[in-house]
């Protein structure tokens, strides 16, 4: 079966998953981290090089106080505890997303771990926090302007290459498979510019719930989907091998 490439998770569910147990908020992002270690795990043993997690929004800052303190404090356990992990599996961490914004002390668990991993190329486990699409693409698009002002940059030479270089994916391949889990159908200004040709699975499980069957599930999905990027599916057809035939 064919892997993709590149697998987006939108992790959603968290929330609910705890309520329905009358358990407060946080105790189903501390079940949340459970799946991430789990799915982190199962997608390196599959050999598929990029995982990509939306872990926290731009919009996920007008949570309440405490919920916000309470994932960002989880978030820097995962890392303290992962960096182990991430080193024996020869994984390697990357952020996308206004990583400015978070509280010093993430930010200097995650550069060192980002630092500590950089050498690894098992996989790249990319968290997307503090992220949200259009504020990384305006980003981009103030960043070609500058290169423009300053005469570095022709504007008939900005092509979608050049621009996908400004954004926070610059080094990372387009996702060719989104998940999103907990039954809810939208991309909430997840990687929109990445996403044009991304096959998408939805699920009704909830993030805790979400495990490596669940995940071989989707995978099983993504084998049947056929990609065709705009051309017809005559076009993209893999030519049927004949018998004896070399595989090259
Ligand atoms: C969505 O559930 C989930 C989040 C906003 C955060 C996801 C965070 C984690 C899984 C844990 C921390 C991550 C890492 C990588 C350590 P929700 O709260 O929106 O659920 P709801 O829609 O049911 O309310």
């Amino acid at each position: 079966m064919s892997y993709p490439q590149h697998l987006a998770i939108i992790m959603d569910g968290n929330g609910r998953w705890a309520e329905q147990r009358r358990l407060p908020r946080i105790a189903g992002h501390r079940r949340g981290v459970e799946t991430v270690q789990e799915i982190v795990k199962e997608c390196r043993s599959l050999g598929i090089p990029h995982l990509t997690l939306y872990a926290f929004s731009s919009e996920n800052w007008g949570r309440p106080h405490d919920e916000v303190g309470a994932l960002m404090e989880l978030l820097g356990l995962f890392l303290k505890r992962e960096l182990q992990t991430m080193l024996a599996n020869d994984i390697r961490l990357k952020v996308i997303g206004e990583v400015g914004r978070l509280p010093g002390k993430v930010r200097e668990i995650l550069e060192q771990t980002v630092s500590r991993t950089a050498a690894n190329s098992g996989m790249v486990l990319t968290l997307a926090l503090s992220y949200g699409a259009r504020n990384e693409l305006l980003r981009a698009v103030r960043d070609v302007a500058e290169e423009v002002r300053a005469g570095r940059v022709e504007p008939e030479a900005i092509d979608e290459s050049c621009f996908a270089g400004h954004l926070d994916t610059a080094e990372l391949p387009d996702p060719d498979f989104l998940i999103r889990t907990s039954g809810e159908m939208r991309i909430s200004n997840f990687l929109l510019w990445q996403l044009a040709y991304a096959e998408l699975y939805f699920t009704e499980a909830l993030w805790p719930d979400f495990s490596s069957r669940e995940l071989h599930r989707a995978l099983e999905e993504f084998g049947r989907r056929q990609r065709r990027f705009g051309l017809t599916g005559a076009q993209v057809q893999k030519p049927a091998r004949r018998q004896g035939e070399k595989n090259h």
